[in-house]
């Protein structure tokens, strides 16, 4: 056998728990509202490149990436929200590489800058009712919320 399974075995095992210094494990977002998510995708313009199950493209999309269905490549929550943060993390696989990503780079935006963390919050609750993901259980949020700006 190979002797570099093992290590690969263990790697994969760390990355799928995550349990790292820099692993995912304990990361939750608080549930967001998915109705206002829906008004967001359209809002940030994620539909003038996605395809998603009760959104409308506009009429002259930019690109047709599919997110959202039983088939996509996204399988947990971290991911979700790792490709919207850091889209260039793992390109989406199913499509070619040029019409996805210009030298390794993702042709998607980067929203860092101008999405808040409650819009970030109420997206991904919308996009994540279009996907089969891993269940995750969210952080109680509700208390904080109507404490900011005071
Ligand atoms: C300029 C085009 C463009 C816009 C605008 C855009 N995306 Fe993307 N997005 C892409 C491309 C291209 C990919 C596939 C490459 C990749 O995985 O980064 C992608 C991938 C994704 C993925 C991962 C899909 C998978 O199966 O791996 C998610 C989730 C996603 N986008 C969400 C969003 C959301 C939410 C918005 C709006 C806030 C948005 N995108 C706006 C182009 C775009």
């Amino acid at each position: 056998m190979n002797k570099f399974v093992p290590v690969m075995a263990c790697l994969l095992l760390l990355a799928g728990c995550g349990t790292g210094p820099k692993g995912s494990m304990g990361f939750t977002l608080p549930d967001g509202d998915p109705n206002t998510g829906k008004l967001l995708f359209t809002a940030f313009q994620c539909s003038s490149c996605h395809t998603i199950k009760g959104v409308a493209q506009p009429e002259a999309p930019e690109l047709k990436v599919a997110l959202g269905g039983e088939t996509s490549r996204i399988q947990t929550y971290g991911e979700l929200v790792t490709s919207i943060v850091n889209p260039s993390h793992k390109l989406a696989k199913k499509y070619a590489e040029e019409l996805v990503s210009v030298n390794g780079v993702s042709r998607m935006r980067n929203y860092n800058d101008v999405m808040t963390v409650s819009q970030l919050i109420d997206l991904v609750a919308f996009v994540q009712s279009s996907y089969k993901l891993e269940a995750y259980k969210p952080t109680d949020y509700e208390h904080y919320r109507f404490d900011i700006g005071h």
